[in-house]
């Protein structure tokens, strides 16, 4: 069965003795939290990432990155490799993000050859993928979302998806406090899977965890976690903040 998840992406959020706190305060709060089918991650910046995977031992929480470059070491000033990523402890590398697209020029193409530097490097991948406004005004919503998917994730065989994480997030939702209607996501969730489903057959789609992104909070957490399609989410702003985070994690 696939599993319930609850990431917080902290951008460039947190310094050293932030992050040190808030993973502590995490830690705490899923300790007696029944979390059998629920997974909770969160990624601080590169430069926190081996203290925050120190501090979340023996714990439920998980460490994942926000970016990875594709190539495995060289000429790259400033940039993070997949090995680099695994030495400290990390397991799971956000990949895709909106942002990331945005500001820094990650095409679908860049991004299939870090899902594929990833997955050689036995890292687990939280895909993240969506349409911006325009898009869905103009009812364009699933043609981009699907052209997404495919290019940066088709060229891959079945096995893959074993450590393939999926995160729908409209632009037009992340950091502006509009969210997705519960709906809404739920048909967008839907119909990803059947995307997966019609490449890769039920067995796959049915496996893979399709998390939604986009101004998640408490006070809406419960409701689009209730869709059938919709996995768990990943979480931006209120992942900065103990409670909040804790809050939606106990929305499942
Ligand atoms: P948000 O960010 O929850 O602040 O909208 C979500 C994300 O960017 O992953």
């Amino acid at each position: 069965m696939r599993k319930n998840i609850v990431a917080g992406n902290w951008k460039m959020n947190n310094d050293l003795k932030a992050t040190r706190k808030l993973v502590k305060q995490i830690r705490k709060s899923i300790k007696k939290a029944e979390l059998d089918n629920t997974r909770v991650i969160v990624a601080p910046t590169f430069v926190n990432l081996a203290t925050a995977v120190k501090r979340a031992k023996k714990s439920k929480l998980e460490v994942a990155a926000q970016n990875m470059h594709q190539a495995t070491n060289g000429a790259f000033t400033g940039e993070i490799s997949a090995d680099m990523l695994k030495s400290v402890g990390v397991k799971t590398v956000i990949l895709g993000h909106s942002e990331r697209r945005a500001y820094f020029g990650e095409t679908d193409a860049i991004l299939a050859e870090k899902v594929d530097a990833a997955l050689s490097n036995k890292l687990e991948v939280i895909f993240c993928f969506g349409e911006e406004l325009a898009d869905r005004k103009t009812g364009k919503e699933e043609t981009v979302v699907g052209s997404q998917i495919e290019k940066a994730l088709f060229h891959l065989e079945a096995d893959a998806y074993k450590k393939i994480v999926l995160a729908y997030e409209p632009v037009w939702a992340i950091g502006t406090g509009e969210t997705a209607s519960p709906e809404q996501a739920q048909d967008m969730h839907a119909f990803i899977r059947k995307t997966l489903a019609d490449k890769y057959g039920n067995e796959v789609a049915d496996s893979v965890s399709i998390l939604y992104g986009g101004s998640v909070k408490p006070a809406n957490a419960k409701e689009i976690f209730s869709k059938p399609d919709v996995d768990g989410g990943l979480i931006g702003g209120a992942a900065l903040n103990s409670k909040d985070f804790y809050a939606i994690v106990s929305a499942f």
